[in-house]
């Protein structure tokens, strides 16, 4: 197939959240914009985020705890675009184009009508900036070093600069394809490697058997992987745990590792259980323990830490074993539920091989890698997206 022409200052490959912004600003900066996507309708993963509402952005994307809930092997890289285009600069576009948020725990903002109403002023803003937006066209390469010539089922398309928006590899069944790490194999720009995270974690044997036991209970728990400890509510599923608290430890987590799950962060069950016995010693323990936790994990604790008899025949080393029970089960999941349900991709373009005011390929100028396909994976919680908007501005800044 022949090449179009005249050539497109920047053609953008995906509109989702990263690609839709570099595009927008990209053409309003004067550029003969093309953006490129696969589906059939563009932002899908804004539309399904937050449970429809979309948590967009996050209040505490600061400088100070950038590093540590941006992963990567560079800790420092995020900062640049993420100073440059903040969170605050977001919302400020958000609110002048009629949107308005709520904030949940933590810092969360979560769009107040519906998540579609993200898409629908990312899309008016771009056509409005005079993009072209092309659906149902999917990507197999890019080839040439400025020119490019992005290869398309659509036919190839010649273009001067081109911004990588494609994402990571989670939810396939949304569209997501490896195309963005095979441009950048292909370009020599190395990889780390990629894996699921912000995903459900499965277990196997006796844990899962109790797990299974109590699918659908949420209780107030932590969990702690490493030096990384969330306190943000766990949920067992028929597989394993799910649930805030999981999903953020997951992004930490390797194969052989042990996770703590605490059942009742912030309570002290030893002490409770202990002055319970003092007070009322004829109480069954997970009568007792059931006033800090949901009845079927107390029952479920009590089990496992191996007591029988009433609280008043437990001694201090009984007592010991259902508060370590309680608050420190040390379990080592089998697995996670790969990327058919991972929230994102942990890893993937090196970081090291881009600048960071850019997002450009230091050794391939013009050819620019956005949002979660670069190894840059926020904390759950509104910070994805934050990466999202941040890199794809800083890439439609430069080009
Ligand atoms: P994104 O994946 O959004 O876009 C990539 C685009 O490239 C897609 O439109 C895809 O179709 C296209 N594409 C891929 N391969 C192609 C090819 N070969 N040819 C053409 N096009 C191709 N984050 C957050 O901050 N707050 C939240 O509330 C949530 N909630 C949430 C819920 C669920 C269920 C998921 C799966 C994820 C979230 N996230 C989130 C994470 C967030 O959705 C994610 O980090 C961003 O969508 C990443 O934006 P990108 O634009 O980089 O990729």
């Amino acid at each position: 197939m022949g090449t179009a022409h005249p050539p497109w200052d920047v053609v953008v490959l995906g509109a989702g959240a990263a690609g839709l912004y570099a595009g927008i600003e990209a053409a309003r900066r004067g550029r003969r914009c093309l953006v490129i996507d696969g589906a059939r309708k563009p932002g899908e993963k804004i539309r399904i985020s937050g449970g429809g509402r979309c948590n967009v952005t996050n209040l505490n994307v600061a400088r100070a705890t950038i590093p540590e809930r941006f992963l990567s092997r560079n800790p420092r890289f995020a900062l640049s675009a993420l100073s440059r285009h903040t969170a605050r600069d977001f919302l400020a576009r958000f609110e002048a184009a009629g949107l308005s948020w709520t904030e949940k725990a933590l810092g969360q903002l979560f769009c107040a009508t519906f998540a579609r109403d993200v898409v629908a002023w990312l899309v008016r803003d771009l056509a409005a900036a005079g993009a072209t937006l092309r659906l149902g066209t999917v990507v197999h390469g890019v080839e040439g070093a400025g020119p490019f010539t992005v290869r398309t089922d659509g036919g190839d398309m010649a273009a001067a600069r081109v911004i990588v928006a494609t994402g990571g590899l989670s939810i396939p069944k949304m569209g997501a394809t490896d195309i963005g790490y095979r441009i950048a194999r292909a370009h020599g720009v190395p990889l780390t490697d990629t894996r699921p995270a912000l995903v459900p974690l499965t277990f196997a044997g006796a844990p899962l058997e109790e797990m299974a036991a109590l699918a659908g209970t949420a209780v107030e728990g932590a969990v702690a992987c490493g030096r990384a400890r969330f306190r943000d509510g766990l949920l067992f599923t028929h597989r394993g745990l799910s649930g805030p608290s999981v999903l953020q430890a997951s992004s930490y987590w390797r194969e052989g590792e042990a996770v703590a799950i605490d059942l009742a962060a912030g309570a002290e069950v030893g002490a409770s259980l202990a002055a319970e016995r003092r007070r009322a010693g004829r109480v069954a323990p997970a009568t007792a323990l059931a006033r800090l936790v949901p009845e079927r994990v107390a029952r479920a604790a009590v089990a496992r830490a191996g007591l029988r008899g009433t609280l008043a025949d437990q001694g201090n080393a009984a007592l010991a074993r259902l508060n370590a029970a309680v608050h420190d089960w040390q379990v080592v999941p089998q697995g996670t539920e790969g990327y058919r349900t991972a929230e994102v991709t942990l890893g993937g373009v090196d970081t090291d091989a881009l600048d960071p005011r850019t997002m450009e390929a230091r050794a391939v100028p013009g050819l620019h890698f956005v949002g979660e396909v670069v190894d840059v994976t926020g904390w759950l919680g509104g910070y994805n997206f934050q990466w999202a908007w941040s890199s794809g501005w800083v890439a439609g800044q430069s080009v």
